[in-house]
């Protein structure tokens, strides 16, 4: 049977405050109890993940860089760099993998500010406003096209 592909999980500024942050927006659970529904959502699909968060972009950057070659594809909600990075946006392109935006909240329907994502012309897909399973629905999209690619 062929390893399982792994799929890496980046979170960005601000995600490890989860559980202390606005509820109506993000919910009650921590970043780890987050991270344990996605591995348990890999787990169903097959699929192995990692997970790296940082509150600081250069090092957000930098794990980009060092994906190529070594994950299958990128799950990542940069948290506020989303509207403005174009750092990361290019990042993202350079890592040249197969990726899905996560949101926890609806930022499309918050302040005008957040409506704005840098990276989703590279995304495969967005996913926001659906909480945890926002990440279930994007391994779910990598996986289908990592099938198709295979
Ligand atoms: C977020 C939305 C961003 O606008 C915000 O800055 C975050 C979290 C989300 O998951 O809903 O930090 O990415």
């Amino acid at each position: 049977m062929a390893a399982p592909q792994r799929i890496e999980v980046l979170h960005g500024v601000n995600l490890d405050m989860l559980g202390r942050r606005d509820p109506a927006h993000y919910g009650t659970l921590t970043l780890t109890e987050l991270e344990s529904r996605i591995t348990g959502f890999a787990g169903t699909l097959g699929l192995e993940v990692s997970f790296f968060q940082t509150n600081h972009e250069g090092e957000f950057v930098e794990r980009l860089h060092g994906l190529a070659g070594s994950a299958a594809g990128v799950v990542l909600n940069p948290g506020a760099w989303t509207h403005y990075s174009w750092a990361i946006r290019d990042a993202l392109e350079i890592a040249s993998l197969p990726a899905c935006e996560v949101h926890l909240s609806d930022v499309k329907a918050r302040e005008p500010w957040r409506r704005l994502s840098v990276i989703e012309e590279l995304c495969l897909e967005s996913f926001a406003g659906m909480g945890p399973d926002g990440y279930r629905l994007a391994l779910e999209r990598l996986s289908e096209h990592l099938s198709q690619s295979t």
